[in-house]
C-alpha cells in the first residue's frame, strides 16, 4: 500500500440510482462514479435531490432502484457497522449530542466500533489538534458552548473520528458568516490535501462548490444536469440553468476568483526587488482580488509579492484580463 497511513478511500459509484418517496421521484436514475480521493460537490436549487442522494450512500436512505457500490462492493451487502465505520458524515446542524462533551461527542463512533478507551483519547486528542481546538480548552466543553464554526469543527472532527474512507458532508458550513465559512472551506482544502479521503459534499451554494471541488456535479429536478471541473462549467455550462447557477454574466468574476495571480504575472527582470509604496497583490491572490484592487484605486498595474513580501513581479489589467497566448 503506498500510504500506510490513512485507510485506502474508496470509490463511489451511483449506477442508475433512483429514489422514490411514494408517487414523487426525489432523485431520478443517477449516474455518477466517484475516484477515490476526490472532493466531489454535489450543487443545485432547493430540493433537487442533494440531501436525497448522499443519505443514500451510507444508508440513512435506502435507495429505491439501482447500484450504489464503494469499492466495487454494493452497500446493501455491507453491514451496517462496517459502512458506519467507513463513511463519515458531517451536517448543518452538526448533530452533536448537547449532553456529552467535545471529547466524548468526537469519540462517537471509535466507542461504537469499541476502540479501547486509551486509543479514543488519543484519537480525540489528534483531531482536536488536527482542526485546531485546543484540547485543553475545547475537550470539557458542550456544545452549546461552542461557536458556529468552533462547532462545525468538532463536527467534522467527529465524523473523521474512525479514519473513513469516504466522507459525506451535507451543507456542513451553510449556516456560518461568510467570514468563518470560508475559513473552514480553506481548513477543509488543507485537511484534505493531507488526508485524500473520497469526499462527498452537498452545497447550494455556486461559489463553495467552485471553490472547493475537484468535480462538480449540478443536480436538478432529481438529476444531474452537468458534471465537471469548476473549469470546465465555467467554459461550457450545459444549459441556461447550469448558465444562470453559476452567475450569469458574473461568471468572468467566478473564473478570475479561480485563477492565481502568479499564472498571469510577469516575472520581474533582475530577481527578486523590495516592495515598495506601490501597491501590490500577493502571488496566490486571486485575479479577482487583484481586478477589485485595480478598480477601488483607479490603477492598471500592481506588483506582486511573494509570501515574504519580496517583489517577484508584475501584473498589468491586460495581463490579467487577457490571458497570454488567448490573444497577442
Ligand atoms: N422523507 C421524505 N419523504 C418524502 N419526500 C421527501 C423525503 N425526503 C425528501 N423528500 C423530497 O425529495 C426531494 C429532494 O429532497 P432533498 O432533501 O434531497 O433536497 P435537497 O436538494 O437536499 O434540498 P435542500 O437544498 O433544500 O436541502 C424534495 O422534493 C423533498 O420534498
Ligand atoms: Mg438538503
Amino acid at each position: 500500500m503506498a500510504d500506510e497511513r490513512q485507510a485506502a478511500p474508496a470509490k463511489i459509484e451511483l449506477d442508475a440510482v433512483t429514489k422514490q418517496f411514494g408517487d414523487a421521484t426525489a432523485v431520478d436514475a443517477i449516474r455518477l462514479a466517484i475516484p477515490r480521493g476526490e472532493l466531489c460537490v454535489l450543487v443545485g436549487t432547493s430540493g433537487c435531490g442533494k440531501s436525497t442522494t448522499l443519505r443514500m450512500i451510507n444508508r440513512l436512505i435506502e435507495h429505491t432502484a439501482g447500484q450504489i457500490r464503494i469499492d466495487g462492493q454494493q452497500i446493501r451487502d455491507f453491514d451496517e457497522q462496517r459502512l458506519r465505520r467507513r463513511i463519515g458524515y458531517a451536517i448543518q446542524s452538526t448533530g452533536l449530542f448537547p449532553h456529552w462533551t467535545v471529547a466524548r461527542n468526537i469519540g462517537l463512533v471509535p466507542r461504537l466500533l469499541r476502540w479501547p478507551a486509551s486509543r479514543i483519547a488519543a484519537r480525540v486528542s489528534e483531531l482536536l489538534a488536527l482542526l485546531g481546538l485546543d484540547e485543553s480548552e475545547f475537550a470539557g466543553k458542550y456544545p452549546h458552548q461552542l461557536s458556529g464554526g468552533q462547532a462545525q469543527r468538532v463536527g467534522v472532527a467527529r465524523a473523521l473520528a474512525a479514519d473513513p474512507e469516504v466522507l459525506l458532508m451535507d451543507e456542513p458550513f451553510g449556516a456560518l458568516d461568510p467570514i468563518t465559512r470560508e475559513s473552514l472551506q480553506d481548513e477543509l482544502l488543507r485537511l484534505q490535501s493531507r488526508l485524500h479521503k473520497t469526499i462527498v459534499f452537498v452545497t447550494h451554494d455556486m461559489d463553495e462548490a467552485l471553490k472547493l471541488a475537484d468535480r462538480i456535479v449540478v443536480m436538478d429536478a432529481g438529476r444531474i444536469v452537468q458534471q465537471g471541473s469548476a473549469e470546465a462549467l465555467l467554459q461550457a455550462p450545459a444549459n441556461a440553468f447550469v448558465e444562470s447557477l453559476l452567475g450569469g454574466r458574473d461568471r468572468g468574476l467566478k473564473h478570475a476568483a479561480l485563477t492565481p495571480v502568479a499564472e498571469r504575472m510577469r516575472p520581474l527582470a533582475g530577481g527578486a526587488g523590495q516592495a515598495s509604496d506601490t501597491l501590490s497583490v500577493a502571488a496566490d491572490d486571486s485575479l479577482r482580488q487583484a481586478l477589485s484592487l485595480m478598480l477601488w484605486h483607479g490603477v492598471d498595474s500592481l506588483l506582486v509579492s511573494d509570501a515574504d513580501g519580496q517583489v517577484i513581479g508584475s501584473l498589468s489589467l491586460r495581463d490579467a484580463v487577457v490571458a497570454r497566448g488567448a490573444n497577442s
